[in-house]
């Protein structure tokens, strides 16, 4: 069985049984925390979002060395994913385990926690569903706070509450924290539940230039190689030409945007 989600076109929602509850990773990485969840749980869905094709290649490993059938991992920019490709009010449980912190005051702005994230969050999450979150970089971990702090002075009303956040035995560790704990390094975890507000439909996704490499969510959308990346780009190209209808233009351009810039798409 292959655990990859092949992406052919990243406007189609990610095939998810919804008669089963899912748990998601958010950079799950090589998949040490979410297979061993997954076997545990075999009633349960789980999906690793993960950008790295290494990484993605050794979870799907040790999904067939374990004969784990509950396990899949998706190899795409995870605020992409959850803003546009996965079933409204669905997970169970969103892990964020040791995300790329960028501890420079000039790339905060790649950081996931923020905004755009807490809504696709809010909106993917079964209400009362929880994120578990957790970082060895302490500076992050308050910035993370302060933007639920934030997010709960909203018009509408507070959409997540502060809850206990799991326990962390040895078994529930990641490779990174792993490493992290091996060198001695404090660990920070909170969690959050999903509380019941208005559900308004999502905005389209407006990522500032300057948070996106050029071409980045090309490179991230491509789940094979390169033959792979090349198809999906002039099936944007297609599809942005077709407008067929002002959500899925808004969708592409969303896409483009990210790419870097329209006149880089076109002359591919
Ligand atoms: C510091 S590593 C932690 C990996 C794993 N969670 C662990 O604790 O061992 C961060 C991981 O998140 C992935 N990642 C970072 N930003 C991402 C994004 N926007 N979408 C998908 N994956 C992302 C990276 O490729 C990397 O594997």
């Amino acid at each position: 069985m292959d655990h990859i989600i092949r992406v052919t076109n990243p406007c189609e929602p990610i095939d998810i049984d919804l008669g089963k509850p899912l748990e998601i990773e958010v950079g799950c990485g090589k998949g040490q925390f979410l297979t061993r969840r997954a076997k545990e749980n075999p009633d349960c869905e789980f999906l690793g979002i993960e950008r790295m094709l290494e990484r993605v290649r050794l979870f799907d490993g040790k999904c067939r060395r374990g004969s784990i059938d509950n396990a899949r991992v998706l190899r795409l920019e995870a605020l992409y994913t959850f803003h546009y490709l996965l079933p409204d009010h669905h997970a169970r449980r969103v892990y964020v385990f040791f995300p790329d912190p960028w501890p420079k005051k000039k790339h905060h702005s790649h950081r996931l926690f923020g905004p755009l994230f807490l809504d696709a969050l809010w909106k993917r999450l079964e209400i009362g569903g929880k994120l578990e979150f957790a970082t060895d970089h302490k500076e992050y971990f308050e910035t993370v706070l302060e933007c639920f702090a934030e997010d709960a002075k909203r018009e509408g009303g507070a959409r997540f509450e502060r809850v206990e956040p799991m326990a962390r035995p040895k078994e529930v560790w990641t490779e990174f924290e792993t490493m992290f704990r091996e060198q001695g390094l404090p660990i920070y975890s909170a969690a959050w539940r999903s509380l019941t507000v208005e559900d308004r439909p999502l905005e389209p996704l407006r990522i500032p230039p300057e948070a996106e490499p050029r071409e980045g969510i090309v490179r991230r959308i491509g789940s094979r190689q390169d033959v792979a990346e090349t198809e999906l780009r002039e099936d944007i190209v297609r599809r942005i030409g077709s407008r067929q209808n002002v959500a899925e233009t808004e969708l592409r351009e969303g896409i483009v945007r990210r790419i870097g810039s329209r006149q880089d798409v076109a002359e591919t």
